[in-house]
């Protein structure tokens, strides 16, 4: 995909958003301009200025040039996860657009796009911080507030190096909230509240998943001493539990208050914590192919007959149907060594039945 075409695909997307919902301006597109990085072959090369970075951003961009790496890995971590833990579901994570990581999603309101923002968030605090322990940053480094610390009558101590996420949540705050913060207008100032919580209730699920690694030492294993260091989750891990604050996220009003409150009246009383995601439009169903809005619809899309769950015919084909087709594979089997020296194999072939959507 070349950058050219990964640009203009979203310019283009989003001037046609701005036009059909009017929920954005495109200036605050900008913003999600960055994502273009993780299609760059090397962006330090480049320099701030040429790379797609809005204002604000390129300006901090030349203060830190050093965080461009960290940057596109973050970008790729996020897009990535997306996709994997949506990879069954009717909104794939995928934008029909070529060229732009994202779609509609980016802009609507919905549940999707909270969690495109909290996987975002997440990915870059988890890109950063993962910079700063394998030391590669003057600004960052291990956690070292633990040093010297631990628990002797327990056996162990704190050593090796603590990732310490303070510095990437920083990062990830200046990087993605600052340009989000000055919204005008009714309905993009309740999206940006929104955009703004879901961006910090990512980076606190790196944060609230940090778990504690030991090793042992001592004689033949006796781990009668104990080293502990404090590591972030696998993003996989943290992507799994963004996706439950997803499927249990919360609707809030689209009235302009001084606070976000819950839509549901009756749940006015029950805080809204810090993890929750927030949402203030209804998703569309994702079954049908709607062009306007950019959705493909699920038609085509591979399915399991047997399940009944995700990904299954049922669900993904919204009660259409589905199709068979059989696929043939040929491999190499039954390989056996020949003395001497090589492998002699058969080519085997078989046939599955491969489902898609109506
Ligand atoms: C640290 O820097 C080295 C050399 O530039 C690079 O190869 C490595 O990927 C970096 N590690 C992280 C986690 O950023
Ligand atoms: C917000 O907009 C005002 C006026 O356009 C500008 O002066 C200010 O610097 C902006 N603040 C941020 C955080 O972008
Ligand atoms: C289809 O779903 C069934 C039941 O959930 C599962 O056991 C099977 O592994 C799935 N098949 C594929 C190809 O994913």
């Amino acid at each position: 995909m070349g950058r050219a075409a990964a640009l203009l695909g979203l310019s283009r997307l989003c001037a046609l958003w701005a036009a059909l919902l009017a929920l954005f301006p495109c200036g605050a597109q900008g913003n999600w301009m960055w994502l273009g990085i993780a299609s760059f072959g090397v962006p330090e090369k480049l320099g701030c200025a040429n790379l797609p970075l809005s204002s604000r951003q390129k300006e901090l961009c030349r203060r830190k040039p050093y965080l461009l790496p960290s940057i596109r890995e973050g970008a790729r971590l996020g897009v990535q996860e997306c996709r994997r833990q949506f990879r069954r579901e009717r909104w794939d994570c995928r934008a029909p657009a070529a060229g732009a990581p994202f779609g509609y999603e980016l802009s609507s309101g919905t549940k999707e796009t909270a969690f495109i923002y909290a996987v975002m968030a997440a990915g870059l605090v988890h890109a950063v911080t993962r910079s700063c322990s394998a030391g590669n940053m003057t600004e960052c480094s291990c956690d070292t507030t633990l040093q010297g610390g631990g628990s002797a009558s327990e056996g162990w101590h704190w050593g090796g190096c603590s990732d310490d996420v303070q510095y990437g949540m920083w990062f990830s705050r200046k990087f993605l909230d600052v340009p989000l913060r000055n919204a005008t207008g009714k309905e993009s100032r309740v999206l940006s509240a929104m955009n703004l919580h879901n961006n910090e209730a990512g980076r606190q699920a790196v944060a609230k998943l940090m778990s504690v690694d030991c090793r042992c030492h001592g004689v033949s294993g006796s781990c009668a001493v104990k080293t502990c260091w404090k590591t972030m989750s696998s993003f996989e891990k943290i992507g799994h539990f963004l996706k439950d604050k997803y499927e249990h996220s919360v609707q809030v009003s689209d009235k302009v208050k001084r606070k976000m409150r819950r839509r549901d009246k009756d749940q006015r009383k029950v805080p809204i914590r810090k993890e929750d995601l927030l949402y203030v439009h209804k998703s569309p169903n994702y079954c049908v192919e709607d062009k306007k809005l950019g959705i493909p619809g699920t038609q085509g899309r591979e399915c399991n007959r047997t399940s009944e769950g995700a990904g299954g015919c049922n669900l993904l084909c919204c009660g259409r149907g589905y199709n068979t087709h059989v696929v043939r594979h040929v491999e190499r089997c039954e390989c056996k060594f020949i003395w001497c020296c090589y492998v002699r194999c058969r080519r085997c072939e078989s046939m599955t039945d491969v489902h898609t959507c109506k």
